[in-house]
């Protein structure tokens, strides 16, 4: 049996004394990708630092490509993580190649200089993202869109096994993020990489993921996407209140206005 790159048994975790997630046990195979849905507050993001060892669970066990992540530092050259906010001050003079070019620290070492190898590493991930014409532009002066796609090659000019995305589409218009979820998922095929990505994006995301995880403090369903994306299932993640847009055969939109505490 080939090792799961990510494998969380009976994992929970808790911020003080307010457990935020609770007994989630989900393993993601090699090449998967898979996609988490959830309401605001459901651990979504709590789930993906705990997979990078950035957060710990009193209980359960963590294995990412069968190790520990905090143990292992060099385990994080084969991760890129996207965060759903960035902390680059947009006032400081960064060159969109060196935002880039900051992704390589761990395999470069820190405060070394880049060699060729990083140089090309960085602008394979820019032409990744379409954001080649941009290199020499300062961070800060992109929109909101295309500092995200230079936040995605940022994480991908480490050249990844595994791909952390949470909410990448956040900034992006409609077009947009449908084109993006066409981009990440040529970019899945052609790569070989294993996907996490936490969306709130039900339809656009059940025509790509090759599972689904729906959390909501637990892990409330996991599975495929055509048995975990139906109506009652959604109810069951987001609350009564939720509204559902049909497109095609699966709810296309989401609203949830359930809050986690009161469950
Ligand atoms: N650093 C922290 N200290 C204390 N509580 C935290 C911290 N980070 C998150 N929480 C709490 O943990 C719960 C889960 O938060 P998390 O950010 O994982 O949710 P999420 O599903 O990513 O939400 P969203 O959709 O809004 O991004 C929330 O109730 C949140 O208030
Ligand atoms: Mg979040």
């Amino acid at each position: 049996m080939t090792t799961p790159v990510i494998d969380l048994q009976n994992v929970s975790v808790a911020y003080q004394d307010k457990i935020v997630l609770q007994d989630i046990t989900l393993s993601v195979s090699p090449g998967a990708f898979l996609g988490i849905l959830g309401p605001n507050g459901s651990g979504k993001t709590t789930l993906l630092r705990t997979m990078l060892g950035l957060t710990d669970p009193f209980d359960g066990t963590v294995r990412v490509f069968g190790k520990e992540p905090k143990k292992l530092k060099r385990l994080r050259e084969k991760i890129g993580y996207v965060p759903q906010q960035s902390h680059i001050d947009l006032t400081f003079p960064i060159q969109v190649k060196d935002v880039v070019l900051l992704g390589r620290a761990y395999k470069m070492g820190l405060g070394k200089r880049p060699h060729n190898q990083d140089r090309e590493a960085v602008e394979e991930a820019l032409e990744l993202v379409h954001m080649t014409d941009f290199a020499d532009e300062q961070f800060g002066r992109l929109s909101g869109g295309q500092r995200q796609r230079v936040l995605i090659a940022r994480a991908l000019a480490l050249q990844p096994d595994l791909l952390m995305l949470d909410e990448p589409t956040a900034a992006l218009d409609v077009g947009a993020a449908e084109s993006f979820y066409e981009w990440l998922h040529n970019t899945h095929k052609n790569l070989g990489l294993t996907l996490v990505l936490v969306t709130h994006d039900v339809g656009v995301v059940s025509r790509y993921v090759t599972a689904i995880a729906c959390l909501n403090k637990r892990l409330v369903a996991h599975g495929l996407p055509e048995n975990v994306l139906t109506e009652e299932g959604l109810q069951a993640m987001y609350g009564c209140d939720a509204v559902f847009f049909h497109h095609g055969k699966v709810p296309h939109l989401v609203v949830s206005t359930r809050d986690p505490e009161k469950t």
